[in-house]
């Protein structure tokens, strides 16, 4: 009788065979001519072994490559269908399934989890129309709102090509060139840039999404989720103890939460806006870096999701798991917002480069229902390919017609083609930063400006100094906190 190991439970099988099923009589010495003689190349299993070996390995996702994820449920509790006529959102009391995957964004696959850094808050609905993926953050903003600076957002924030270290002096030079970065840069400095753990931060689907419903009307929505955990952040103390003993403790959190039951919930809400509304809002309703006031469109209660299942094996579920904006169903659509735009090419671009071409099969990535696309062959293709079916559209035995019952109602846009620069079109950089920072309690504040400091790091003091130029102008209490701290002079505004 084996004995069973103490996370992955009673072996069912215990016979080695090769990937092709013949029986390995010896897994423990190699094939020699003599016993002190080299190998021969027959050795048949070795070669299967060593080549498997070499090819563990994938590409790691370009950034969010540090993640959890696990297998959840999301329950409707209030009815939204007058907004949209996505079927998850059909009736209060329906279940979907669900994935979550969380994640650090700038480190790599081993990186320290308790980092100060954004979160991923990325969700896959397997609804009875498709997969619905959600694929946001832990921050309502983002850095950018215009996706040509994404790649250069990437490397400023990742390893110098030099040094290969993390670099203060490249990630602050590009961030304080981008005054529009700076409402994101102070929610990542202030006491919720370092969340203890998952369970204990807020999701948001950060863009401008669309909802249409069954008269075609059409709503601009945010969404949001809110931990039922309760909000807890780490100080970079506490973050440098934990990731001394501990670099894995965001999955060791959630992954032994769910084992004991523990299950974590987050509630959805959503902020609609009525179609028409986007030509008056105050601020440009598809700008990344803006929030939109609760005041003017309060949040909309709508449901739950629990995470109550770990993956049995994470490679399989997690590090294959793919998520892209631009697997909507109907009654879910995007928005003008341009990063969301470039969003919907990029992820499965880089998913058929990362998982190959049929990463639609994989299980953790295969809708729930019925799929019936036409695409055929490629790599690693493991059905039954749609056998001899016909692989045209139209063709003439009913075989998978268009379904335009389903079509989004039209979206009139117009307008010249150019370059447009979004810092002419807007340069309010700092209204809602400044909301944010007089918000703060005072310990907050001194928070924001030991954080920026420490982070700031050895960043040369002409890089420094723009920031507490940026600081100043949106409150000049910032930009004195954050001077103080780096021991520097106040706002000298040498850029105009
Ligand atoms: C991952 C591109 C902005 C959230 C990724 C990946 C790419 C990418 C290529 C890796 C995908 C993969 O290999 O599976 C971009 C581009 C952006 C952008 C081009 C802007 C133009 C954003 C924003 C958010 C976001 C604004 C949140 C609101 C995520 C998350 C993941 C991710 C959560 C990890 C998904 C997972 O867990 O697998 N992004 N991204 N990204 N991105 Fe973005």
């Amino acid at each position: 009788m084996s004995k069973v190991h103490p996370d992955a439970g009673q072996c069912p099988v215990s016979h080695l065979t090769t990937a092709f099923g013949a029986p390995v009589p010896n897994n423990q010495d190699s094939l020699t001519a003599g016993p002190r003689g080299p190998l021969l190349a027959q050795d048949v299993w070795l070669n299967e072994k060593l080549a498997n070996f070499v090819r563990e390995v994938i590409p790691e996702r370009r950034m969010h490559a540090k993640g959890s994820g696990a297998f959840g449920t999301f329950t409707v509790t209030n009815d939204i269908s007058r907004y949209t006529r996505a079927k998850i959102f059909s009736e209060v009391g329906k279940k979907t399934e669900m994935f979550a995957r969380f994640t650090t964004v700038a480190g790599e696959r081993g990186a320290a989890d308790a980092e100060r850094d954004i979160r991923g808050f990325a969700l896959k609905f397997y609804t009875e129309e498709g997969n619905w993926d959600l694929v946001g953050n832990n921050t309502p903003v983002f850095f950018l709102r215009d996706p040509r600076k994404f790649p250069d957002l990437n490397k400023a924030v990742k390893r110098d090509p030099r040094t290969n270290m993390r670099s203060a002096t490249n990630n602050w030079d590009f961030w304080t060139l981008l005054p529009e970065a700076f409402h994101q840069v102070t929610i990542v400095m202030s006491d919720r840039g370092i969340p203890k753990g998952y369970r204990f931060m807020h999701g948001f689907g950060s863009h401008t999404y669309s909802f249409w419903n069954d008269a075609g009307e059409r709503f601009w929505v945010k969404f949001h989720f809110r931990t039922q955990q309760g909000i807890e952040n780490l100080t970079d103390a506490e973050a440098a103890a934990l990731v001394a003993g501990d670099r894995e403790s965001h999955q060791r959190d959630l992954y032994d939460a769910i084992e004991r039951g523990d299950f974590p919930k987050w509630k959805l809400f959503v902020q609609i806006m009525p179609e028409k509304d986007a030509e008056t809002y105050r601020f440009h309703p598809f700008d990344l870096t803006k929030v939109w006031y609760k005041a003017d469109y309060p949040l909309i209660e709508v449901g739950e999701f629990e995470l109550n299942r770990n993956p049995e094996n994470f490679f399989a579920d997690v590090e294959q798991s793919a998520f892209a904006p631009s697997n909507l169903v109907p009654g879910i659509g995007v928005s003008p917002d341009k990063m969301l735009q470039a969003r919907l090419f990029n992820y499965a671009d880089a998913q058929r480069y990362r998982l190959g071409v049929n990463y639609h099969q994989i299980p953790v990535n295969a809708a729930r229902c019925p799929v019936m696309s036409n695409h055929r062959d490629g790599y690693g293709r493991i059905d039954g390919n749609y056998g001899s079916r016909p692989h045209y559209e139209p063709n003439s035995f009913s075989q998978w017609q268009e379904q335009p019952d389903f079509a989004e109602p039209p979206l009139r846009i117009s307008g010249d083609a150019a370059h447009w620069n979004y810092r002419e079109d807007d340069a309010d950089y700092f209204t809602q930063p400044r909301k944010l920072f007089q918000q703060m309690s005072p310990e907050q504040q001194q928070a924001l400006f030991d954080n920026t400091a420490r982070a700031m790091g050895d960043a040369p003091d002409f890089i420094k100094q723009r920031h507490i130029d940026n600081c100043t102008r949106c409150d000049p209490a910032y930009g004195e906190g954050v001077a103080a701290a780096l021991g520097m002079a106040v706002a000298v505004f040498a850029d105009g």
